[in-house]
Order: structure tokens, then C-alpha cells, then sequence
């Protein structure tokens, strides 16, 4: 694997497919600048992990002054941010009257503002440094949707385009702008809907999602897979 990336910042890092890319991220020597709102989540994985290579701080990516201050933090710390990888995204279903005015902030403020708020504290610092790569994990959601996931999908087909017109912008600069849009994980995302997405059998490996992220930040230099959709492949 060809990965040219140093540090890594990696929003939503203390479990399911956070983790599992933290992992592999830090087994190719990246040390990974872990974020996510509970300490003793955050403390158990990196007693879990190398964890000189696994670097935290407590943020909540949905508050605009959290992530204000993680960001003085951050950067006073580390010389180069190489990667950013904006792996927050929380998920809800019911028709339009079961989606709550609180509930609707919650989504804009964790899918939405919640990516484009980190790449605005940590481009201007990733751009001076003309090396670096911004990475997003979107959802089969951004690129097609159901009923009852108006709003789930509403959120992440917003950063399908601010992800592809920031990555013309960012490429000037020279710097890779990704995103992956996968399909159902066995993660905890799904866990308040049992009834929801289906079941265990029909959902993807998180594991094998989190190689391909890996496969899509190790092309060379002048190779960008920019956009992927994963599915999951059913025998018919
Ligand atoms: N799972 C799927 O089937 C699926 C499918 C397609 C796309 N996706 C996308 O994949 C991404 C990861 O999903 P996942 O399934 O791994 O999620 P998950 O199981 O819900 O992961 C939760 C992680 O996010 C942290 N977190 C939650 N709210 C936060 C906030 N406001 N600020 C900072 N950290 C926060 C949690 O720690 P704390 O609670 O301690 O903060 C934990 O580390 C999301 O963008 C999701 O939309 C998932």
C-alpha cells in the first residue's frame, strides 16, 4: 500500500467504521488525531490500539464553537494535517411529520454542517501546506434514497454536491477531495430503527468499507478515485 499520508484527522473515530479505518490507518504508520464527543470511548480504544499512534480529543463535530476550539487545539499541535477524513453522519427514519424540528437540526447540524464546518477550520491549514487530501464518507443516500429517509438522504445528497464542486476548488490547490457513498454497514447507526434497513445478513462488512477507504487514499500522487458507491453484491 502506497499511502504518503502522515497524520490524520478522523472524525467519529471511537467505534464501528471510525475504528476499523482508524485501525488500518495506524498499522501504515499514520497516526490518527481521533474526535468524537464521549472520553472514556475515546480512552478505551487508544488503550486498545498503538496508542502513540492514536492521538484524541473530545469535539462535537454538530457545535460550531467545539469545533472552533478542537481546531486551535489541533493545530497548535501538529505541523501538517494530511488527511481529513469527515466520518459523522446519524441517521433517521419516519415520514416527514415523525422527523421533529429537533430532529431536523440534529441532522443538518451532524451530516452537514458537521463536514463542511471541519473542512472550513482545517482547509486553510491543509491548503498551505499544498499536500493533503480531504475525505468524506457520504452514503448510498447522497446518491439515491427511499421514502421515510427524506431527510437522512436530504442531508447526505447535500454533500454529494458540496463535495464534488469543493473538489474542483480544493484541486487547484492540489489537494484530493474524495467520497465514498457505501451502502447499509453492520455498524451501530441503525440501532433506535429495528425495523429499518434490514437485516444483519444484507449489510456490508465495515471492515472490508474501511479497506476500501484505505484503497482510495493509497492511489498515487496523480490518481484520484473521487467518488466510489460500494454496494453490497447479492447472488440473484
Ligand atoms: N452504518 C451504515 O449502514 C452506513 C451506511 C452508509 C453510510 N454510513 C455513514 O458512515 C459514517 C459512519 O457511520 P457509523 O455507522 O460507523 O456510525 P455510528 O456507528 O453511529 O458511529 C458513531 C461514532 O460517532 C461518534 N459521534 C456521534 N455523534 C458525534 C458528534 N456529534 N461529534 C463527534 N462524534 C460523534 C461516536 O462517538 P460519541 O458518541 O462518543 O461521540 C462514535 O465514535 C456516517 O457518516 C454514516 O452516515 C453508514
Amino acid at each position: 500500500m502506497n499511502l504518503s499520508w502522515k497524520t490524520a484527522i478522523l472524525t467519529w473515530a471511537s467505534s464501528w467504521l471510525g475504528k476499523s479505518i482508524a485501525w488500518k490507518l495506524i498499522a501504515q504508520g499514520v497516526t490518527v488525531i481521533a474526535l468524537a464527543r464521549t472520553e472514556e470511548k475515546l480512552q478505551q480504544v487508544q488503550n486498545e490500539f498503538w496508542a502513540e499512534h492514536y492521538h484524541y480529543f473530545v469535539a462535537d463535530i454538530s457545535d460550531k464553537a467545539s469545533i472552533k476550539n478542537v481546531a486551535i487545539q489541533i493545530l497548535a499541535t501538529y505541523d501538517t494535517i494530511d488527511l481529513l477524513i469527515n466520518n459523522a453522519g446519524i441517521w433517521h427514519q419516519g415520514s416527514t411529520e415523525e422527523h421533529s424540528l429537533d430532529v431536523l437540526e440534529q441532522l443538518l447540524a451532524t451530516n452537514v454542517f458537521g463536514v463542511m464546518g471541519m473542512i472550513n477550520a482545517f482547509y486553510p491549514a491543509i491548503k498551505k501546506q499544498k499536500h493533503g487530501c480531504i475525505f468524506t464518507v457520504n452514503s448510498l443516500a447522497g446518491v439515491e434514497g427511499n421514502k421515510d429517509r427524506s431527510a437522512y438522504c436530504g442531508t447526505k445528497h447535500a454533500l454529494t454536491g458540496y463535495m464534488k464542486y469543493f473538489r474542483e476548488e480544493a484541486a487547484a490547490d492540489g489537494i484530493k477531495v474524495m467520497q465514498i457513498h457505501p451502502w447499509g454497514m453492520n455498524t451501530s447507526l441503525f440501532e433506535t430503527f429495528k425495523s429499518g434497513f434490514g437485516e444483519q445478513e444484507r449489510m456490508m462488512d465495515k471492515e472490508k468499507v474501511a479497506d476500501i477507504v484505505l484503497f482510495m487514499i493509497s492511489q498515487p500522487a496523480d490518481m484520484n478515485i473521487d467518488t466510489l458507491v460500494v454496494r453490497k453484491f447479492f447472488e440473484q
